[in-house]
């Protein structure tokens, strides 16, 4: 018993000595552990008489509690210390990237509709959106082709029935638009002339092979004003073209063409680089068609609500999947309906490069190739 305030002073020493968290740990089980020195002296106390046993035992029960609580708080701090180690070691950069990959990408017709977009809006264009179920009127009768019209069957249409509880009804039937050109109308019939809109969005039919697929996109573009003529409609698509080919110079010409909605009608090609290996648009031995456009027909204007003696104007149609196969090379229409991610990674865009006329539209380095 005489050596317990030099074994105290020992232990408490030690505890104060330890350097981190594992030597503490060892210290604690030199004194308190299973063979631990006060263990040892706890194990002693049999031999002594019955009253030295009891002031012995109490003064053991005093210096465990003792080294407890100094291990406890030398504990604190080392724990602290370690924290404070690790915070300043271990630093975040959250200026990183979080992922050392872009994984997503930027399927090309978004890319496309983008670019169509940016172009569009630029030179003063709004942009309209209407239903891709649409009824006949706006899909037909009001653009100059009423039930039984020849010009009907150019088109492959989808038809949904009127109701599901009555038999199928062709004239009262709904379609899911074959092309657009409904948004001519419907733009019509909520604007006030001037009106300058492209009409982005998804159209249907029936036809599969390599450049067609059910569901495709067009966009329509509409101008009505009082002197808007045939000029505008070849200025703003020969700027359309250059823009969105990126190139200064492209040839173009416009072959008389037929729409029942459009008087004059044509259709615009332009130059192209045809071999059997490369298809290159810009210049070349061979032309390319691209869409269809005319001056708004009349009666087209009247179904709109829009005197035709007192407007005039031009519009024009373009598929946006052709554009993205011919602006990126991509051979088949099919494809890109298809969800499969490696065409996708191939041929898909950096979700990080937004395309507009003063940074540039597809940048080039947008593609991820
Ligand atoms: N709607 C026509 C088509 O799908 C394209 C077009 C639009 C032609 C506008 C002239 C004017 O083929």
């Amino acid at each position: 018993m005489e050596d317990l305030e030099s074994l105290k002073t020992q232990i408490l020493q030690n505890i104060q000595a330890a350097a981190d968290l594992k030597s503490l740990e060892e210290v604690k089980v030199a004194a308190m552990g299973k063979k631990g020195a006060v263990t040892e002296m706890m194990k002693g106390l049999g031999a002594l008489a019955a009253e030295q046993r009891a002031e012995a035992g109490k003064k053991l029960n005093v210096l465990k509690n003792e080294i407890e609580q100094a291990i406890s708080v030398r504990r604190e701090v080392l724990e602290a210390e370690e924290l404070n180690k690790k915070l300043a070691t271990e630093t975040v950069d959250i200026t990183l990237p979080v992922r050392p990959e872009i994984q997503g990408r930027i399927h090309p017709v978004s890319k496309i509709y983008e670019e169509v977009v940016a172009i569009f809006g630029q030179m003063g264009f709004d942009v309209a959106d209407g239903p891709d179920i649409e009824d006949q009127f706006h899909n037909f009768n009001a653009l100059n082709m009423p039930p039984n019209h020849p010009a009907r069957q150019m088109q492959d249409t989808f038809y949904l029935p009127h109701d599901a509880n009555e038999p199928f009804d062709m004239d009262k039937s709904y379609v899911i638009r074959t092309h657009t050109s409904g948004m001519q109308i419907r733009t019509m019939e909520s604007k006030k002339p001037p009106i300058r809109i492209i009409a982005p969005g998804r159209t249907y039919r029936s036809d599969y092979d390599a450049t067609h697929t059910p569901m495709f996109h067009q966009v329509e573009g509409l101008v009505i004003d009082k002197t808007t003529t045939m000029a505008h409609l070849k200025g703003c698509l020969y700027d359309f073209v250059k823009a969105f080919f990126e190139l200064d110079e492209i040839p173009v010409r416009y072959r008389p063409s037929y729409f029942p909605f459009t008087e004059p009608s044509a259709e615009m090609d332009i130059g192209c680089l045809k071999t059997k290996t490369e298809l290159k648009v810009g210049a070349g031995n061979d032309w390319l068609e691209i869409l269809g456009c005319g001056m708004v027909h009349p009666n087209v204007l009247k179904a709109g609500g829009i005197d035709p003696d007192e407007y005039q104007g031009f519009a024009f149609g373009v598929g946006l999947d052709r554009l993205a196969m011919l602006k990126y090379g991509i051979p088949d229409l099919r494809t890109f309906f298809e969800s499969d991610v490696r065409w996708l990674k191939n041929y898909g865009f950096s979700p990080l490069d937004f395309s507009s006329m003063t940074g540039g539209l597809s940048n080039n380095g947008g593609l991820i190739r």
